[in-house]
């Protein structure tokens, strides 16, 4: 049969894509990247502090697509130096990828292969030890730094609209990497972490409302876990958490294993591409069954 209108060919196509990812010289700003570029984006700008690993990121993609530009989320002069340059080089984008982030201060929990808690006394001595600016920074790259770098790009969004080069109804689109830990209640998990993962995805829902007058989307992909720097300590003792699939008790991920880059490029081609273009305000979640193992709020 020839193709159509519903081949996954035509439905989940980026041909012609202009996208800027920030986070995208590593983990799954990388992941998003690499199948940006392997199905047919023209361009995708990645957006980090460390130049060396966005290069690094660009020439293991394709050069000739991946355009590295070094910068800080949380500068709000660094964002709008970054916007003007993709403004001068390409004049519009139809995505951005608001995916970097960090992970914050953990509270004590009981050694590995131990269920002894620790006393009230030794929990709240380990939780004042980590300064308050670290909780803060969390929120300041997970929250605050998502909606400005949207803020960033909303003339450049406008301007992909006024191209229609993805189709006539594909709107242009924010993603947010949200994360599972934003709907989890887990005892030792992150509360800078789960509490800056869970605003954000409500911040994306309350600009996918705002900015319908101007025809620019927001959606959230939230991940399970993946192979990360930021995951490294779940791997810990399981080897290296790169190159190979990581197998988890089915009690811990009803997958059995961690998530990979075909998790992520299935579901981000699927967001991108003509088969998500009807999504606004959306949480995508992708992480195996993760968090019906978990108390957790929807
Ligand atoms: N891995 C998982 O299992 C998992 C699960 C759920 C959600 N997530 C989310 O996925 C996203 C990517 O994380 P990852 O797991 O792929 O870890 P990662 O490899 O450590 O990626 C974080 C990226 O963010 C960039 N970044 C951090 N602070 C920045 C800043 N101030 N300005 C510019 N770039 C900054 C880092 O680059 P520089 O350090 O060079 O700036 C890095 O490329 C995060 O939002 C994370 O919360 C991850």
């Amino acid at each position: 049969m020839a193709s159509s209108n519903v081949s996954a060919s035509s439905l989940f196509s980026v041909s012609g894509l202009v996208a800027v990812v920030t986070g995208g010289g590593t983990g799954i700003g990388f992941m998003i990247t690499k199948a940006l570029a392997a199905n047919g984006a023209r361009r995708v700008y990645i957006i980090g502090r460390r130049q060396d690993k966005l290069e690094e990121a660009a020439n293991a993609i394709d050069p000739n697509v991946v355009s590295p530009l070094q910068g800080d989320v949380t500068d709000l002069e660094s964002l709008l130096e970054i916007s003007q340059t993709v403004e001068s080089s390409i004049g519009y984008v139809n995505l951005v990828v608001a995916n970097a982030g960090t992970m914050g201060p953990r509270p004590l929990k009981p050694p590995p292969g131990s269920t002894t808690l620790p006393s009230l006394a030794e929990y709240r001595e380990h939780a004042l030890k980590a300064p308050m600016q670290d909780f803060t920074q969390t929120c300041a790259v997970n929250t605050t730094a998502v909606h400005y770098t949207a803020l960033a790009f909303l003339n450049l969004l406008d301007e992909g609209n006024k191209k229609q080069n993805m189709g006539a109804d594909w709107r242009s689109q924010i993603i947010a990497t949200g994360s599972i830990g934003g709907f989890s209640r887990l005892s030792g998990a992150s509360f800078a972490y789960n509490s800056s993962k869970a605003a954000v995805t409500h911040m994306m829902k309350m600009m996918s409302t705002a900015f319908v007058p101007y025809g620019i989307r927001c959606n959230v992909l939230a991940p399970g876990v993946f192979p990360s720097d930021i995951t490294n300590g779940i791997f810990t003792g399981q080897g290296d958490a790169r190159g190979e699939i990581k197998r988890f008790p089915r009690e811990m991920i009803p997958a059995g294993r961690a998530g990979t880059e075909e998790d992520i490029a299935g579901a981000i081609l699927w967001m991108v591409g003509r088969a998500g273009s009807y999504l606004n305000g959306s949480v995508v979640v992708v992480d195996g069954g993760r968090l019906g193992t978990l108390i957790s709020t929807y």
